[in-house]
């Protein structure tokens, strides 16, 4: 009966394990020079019929450019009759060749099936208008106000000056890779007013003890697809020295209050003076004692 169950799980299994197709469309990422063909390959690991390309613009919107239903079926949509050739070479082979890229081709693109996971994870092309700028990074330290007031502080990382937003912002601490805890990215990269260039934002939100010990070095690092390879720039910051008025302003938080800590002091002293005092006044008694003696004695 038991072995019979392990068989019905397996049975309950079986179709779900059959659904976890996989897509992978290839390049990445690419930059292109207008009017050289580019062509994006896409392929899964089902026996589904159906596979599309689809186009995600700057405005997020999501448009479908060809599709296909089986080896050598193939249809593009009206927008897209021209100058986007789609072939379904085998069930599980389906390329789009944009063949003569212009700037407006400048956009993600994404192999799907009809099957989940649906889509593949984007190919990122830039129909290059400028030359090629790497990017400057710089990180700022916490601002001022939240260092009094709070018991976090965020880091800021600047990425500036770069063409084009193939760009991926992580931060390190201490060398090592802190993930995305406490990390925030801009959705996107930002267009400078000259259009020519881009720049990102990242905050890394941080307690003020790692902050507050020089030893400690916060790195933010960027990648930066160049059309070859992935090339890396960074910038860092180290903790700071607890300066005065944080020092002031930290033993506050602490200690109830500033009152206590001036009472405290008061009490010290006095303490300190009636110690004094004692054994002032118990010299006194030995000598009187000792005198006393020797008059005795005499
Ligand atoms: C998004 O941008 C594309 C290309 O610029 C345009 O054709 C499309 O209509 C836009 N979609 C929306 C919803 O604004
Ligand atoms: C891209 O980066 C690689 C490695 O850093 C470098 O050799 C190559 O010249 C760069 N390509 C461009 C176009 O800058």
């Amino acid at each position: 009966r038991g072995n019979f169950c392990i068989f019905c799980i397996l049975l309950l299994l079986l179709p779900s394990l059959s659904h976890a197709v996989s897509i992978s469309q290839t390049p990445r990422d690419a930059l292109q020079k207008a009017g050289s063909p580019f062509e994006i390959t896409c392929e899964h690991d089902s026996n589904n019929d159906y596979m599309f390309w689809y186009r995600q613009d700057q405005n997020w919107s999501l448009r479908l450019i060809a599709y296909s239903y089986g080896v050598g079926f193939e249809e593009n949509e009206k927008d897209f009759e021209a100058g986007y050739k789609v072939k379904r070479h085998s069930i599980t082979l389906f390329t789009l060749e944009i063949e003569r890229p212009e700037e407006r081709d400048t956009a993600v693109y994404f192999c799907a099936t009809s099957l989940a996971p649906y889509f593949g994870k984007g190919t990122k092309l830039t129909v290059l208008e400028h030359d090629l700028k790497t990017p400057t990074v710089k990180v700022l330290p916490p601002s001022p106000q939240q260092i009094c007031n709070k018991a976090t502080v965020t880091l800021v990382c600047v990425v500036t000056n770069f063409y084009p937003d193939h760009v991926e912002v992580n931060w390190k601490f201490n060398g090592v890779d802190v993930g995305t805890v406490g990390v925030s990215t801009d959705d996107r990269a930002l267009q400078a007013p000259d259009g020519k260039t881009y720049s990102i934002t990242s905050r890394f939100l941080t307690t003020k003890k790692r902050w507050f010990n020089t030893k400690n070095t916060f790195t933010c690092v960027t990648k930066f697809y160049n059309g070859t390879r992935d090339e890396f720039f960074q910038g860092s910051i180290n903790g700071d020295k607890v300066s005065l008025m944080v020092s002031l302003s930290l033993s506050l938080s602490l200690s109830p209050s500033l009152e206590t800590v001036k009472q405290d002091a008061l009490w010290a002293k006095l303490s300190y003076g009636i110690l004094i005092a004692k054994s002032f006044f118990y010299g006194l008694f030995v000598f009187a004692v000792v005198w006393k003696l020797r008059v005795s004695l005499a």
